[in-house]
């Protein structure tokens, strides 16, 4: 993985304190790599040469090129390649013509978290748990200067590097196999903005997983945080005893008061709740790009008010809060 333009931004920025680790991180992602991580990027070297006319990170589909820029032969090349990186879950994302439906409409995500941003003009973004980097495009699209995001899935990294490859290298936006728990501690000195969507339900430790975003925010920095969450007062919050909507790997869904606390108890400051919707069948269901289970067989047949293993279906929270500046 070439990490050239990122080293010499970090060089130029105040994150420079994270090339102190970065380079072993990686090199320790790697060395556990996936099985099927030469097929993807495999699929990637297949990838047909074009040029993009256009792009529009602002458009509900990041947007690439149009049919225009490509002949048949090309489009069937890239949409092979495509394939091969199913299944595509955050999206969706049109590439010279070509409509990547995701499992997920994140679009509908990032309608409910924008308005509430400000703005993100001149910031420096971090985006942990980003997926394929959906939500990274349309960060930069929203003014920020530079954006990273982390997710340890290799197959997201590989759509990532083909959505970057056509939309350009020289955009200041990466991403990087490693998990939040290798996030650096930045000592107040780090993000302006630092996102964690869809990922606190998903450690063991969700209190640690707040301290780690708050190490790598600056003084006066801001998190915004979206999760599951079921009904409640500030001492309520459901541990599964096995699997949520069939999810193997899911801790702990606190109430909205609950998350308020723990933000609180760790020196966060103007927490606010903006935003608190169930997760629709519409939003996140099984199309052509994705395949297998989605949402409505992960519901009760019977009650769609209920996870097929009886808890409260999904509904997702998003809250925001600072640090100290
Ligand atoms: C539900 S998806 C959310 C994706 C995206 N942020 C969104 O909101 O649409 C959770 C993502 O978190 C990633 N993830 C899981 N554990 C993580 C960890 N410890 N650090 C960073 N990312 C993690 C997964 O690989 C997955 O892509």
């Amino acid at each position: 993985m070439d990490i050239t333009s990122l080293v010499a931004f970090l060089q130029s920025s105040r994150l420079a304190p994270w090339l102190d680790t970065l380079p072993m991180q990686l090199e320790a992602a790697f060395a556990a790599s996936h099985g099927r991580w030469q097929e993807w990027q495999g699929a990637l070297a297949t990838t047909p040469a074009l040029q993009p006319s256009h792009h529009n990170f602002n458009s509900s589909a990041v947007c690439i090129g149009s049919a225009d820029d490509a002949d048949e032969p090309a489009r069937t090349q890239l949409r092979q390649a495509l394939q091969t990186l199913i299944p595509w879950r955050k999206g969706p994302y049109e590439l010279f013509g070509i409509n990547i439906d995701t499992e997920w409409r994140s679009d509908w995500k990032w309608q409910r978290v924008f308005p509430h941003l400000g703005s993100l003009d001149g910031r420096l973004v971090l985006d942990v748990g980003c997926g394929s980097g959906y939500h990274l495009w349309r960060m930069y699209g929203a003014g920020a200067e530079a954006v990273i995001g982390v997710d340890p899935t290799l197959l997201f990294l590989t759509q990532f590097q083909l959505v970057k490859h056509y939309a350009g290298e020289q955009h200041p936006v990466w991403m990087l196999p490693l998990k939040s728990e290798d996030l650096p501690d930045l000592r107040q000195k780090g993000f302006d903005t630092v996102f964690s969507m869809g990922v606190l339900y998903h450690r063991r430790d969700p209190l640690g997983h707040l301290q780690e975003l708050r190490r790598a925010l600056r003084a006066g920095g801001e998190l915004v945080l979206e999760t599951l969450v079921v009904a409640g007062d500030e001492q309520t919050v459901l541990m599964p005893h096995d699997r949520y909507a069939k999810m193997r790997n899911v801790w702990f869904i606190p109430s909205v008061a609950m998350l308020e606390l723990w933000l609180q108890r760790l020196g966060f400051t103007h927490i606010r709740v903006v935003d608190v919707t169930p997760t629709s069948t519409e939003e996140q269901r099984c199309t052509d790009w994705s395949k297998g289970e989605s949402l409505a067989d992960f519901l009760d047949p019977a009650d769609s008010k209920r996870t097929i293993e009886g808890y409260p279906a999904p509904v997702r929270a998003t809250l925001m809060a600072n640090t100290p500046a």
